[in-house]
């Protein structure tokens, strides 16, 4: 206990620990967009998937906890390295060297903030049901997922922030991706560039998945 404690006290574990949760999260979007992709599949199986997670009623508070304690450490931690940052180098450089840090990388403490509001929002907006304006449930009890989301999609703004919060999404994970291949040491100049297309691909296909379900709704394609 004492090791982790002074593992944690260390910049290498603070980034570890970014790393871990961030894997974490990393799998939970994945899982999502899966989960997500089912729309175009129709109300029925979409609405059995809902329910089918409803039914795992402790697993699914378990696997909220985790999630929730994951996103915590991760702010957590990402809060502690700035601040170790901003000490190491309290006068900030007078020209930013863009050569050093990818865009990607400069916004992640903007793109961060921006995600965690999302996902207040977005939790109020599709699980609570209190800001969203026609929140229906199934028989069974739970929400009725595709009439959730079509209605919730409607609303023209409501999707356009969707979408911009998938593009900070897709920066944040491009970084955080890439940050994570440095953080379990691969960096090797034949598979570097590699690497870092492999976090573009990653990133832009979530982003791609997630934009398509607002648009398709825009557009009219539902049932
Ligand atoms: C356009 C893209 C997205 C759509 C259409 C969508 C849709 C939904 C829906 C319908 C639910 C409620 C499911 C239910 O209660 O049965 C939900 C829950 C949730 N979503 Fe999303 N989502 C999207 C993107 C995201 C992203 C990018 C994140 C995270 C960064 C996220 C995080 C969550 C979380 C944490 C929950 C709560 C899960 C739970 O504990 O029940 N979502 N989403």
């Amino acid at each position: 206990m004492m090791r982790v404690a002074r593992l944690y006290e260390s910049t290498l574990g603070k980034k570890m620990v970014m790393a871990v949760t961030g894997v974490m999260l990393f799998g939970f979007v994945i899982a999502h967009l899966i989960g997500n992709l089912q729309f175009y599949l129709g109300p029925e199986t979409l609405n059995a998937y809902g329910a089918a997670l409803h039914r795992l009623g402790p697993v699914l508070w378990l696997a909220r906890l985790c999630l929730l304690t994951a996103v915590a450490l991760h702010i957590f931690s990402a809060v502690q390295l700035w601040r170790i940052n901003r000490v190491a180098r309290p006068i900030g450089y007078r020209k930013l060297s863009p050569v050093a840090s990818s865009y990607a990388s400069r916004t992640m403490m903007l793109s961060g903030p921006i995600l965690a509001a999302f996902i207040i929002y977005h939790l109020l907006h599709f699980t609570v049901g209190t800001v969203h304006p026609k929140f229906s449930h199934q028989v069974g009890g739970a929400p009725e997922v595709y009439h959730n989301v079509v209605a919730g999609f409607q609303q023209i703004p409501v999707s356009i922030a969707y979408i911009v919060a998938m593009g900070f999404l897709g920066f944040h994970l491009m970084h955080g991706v890439w940050s994570m291949f440095q953080s379990v040491g691969w960096n090797h100049p034949k598979y570097t560039p590699l690497l870092r297309t492999a976090a573009v691909v990653m990133a832009a296909l979530i982003v791609l998945g997630n934009i398509s379900i607002p648009i398709s709704v825009m557009l009219g394609f539902h049932q």
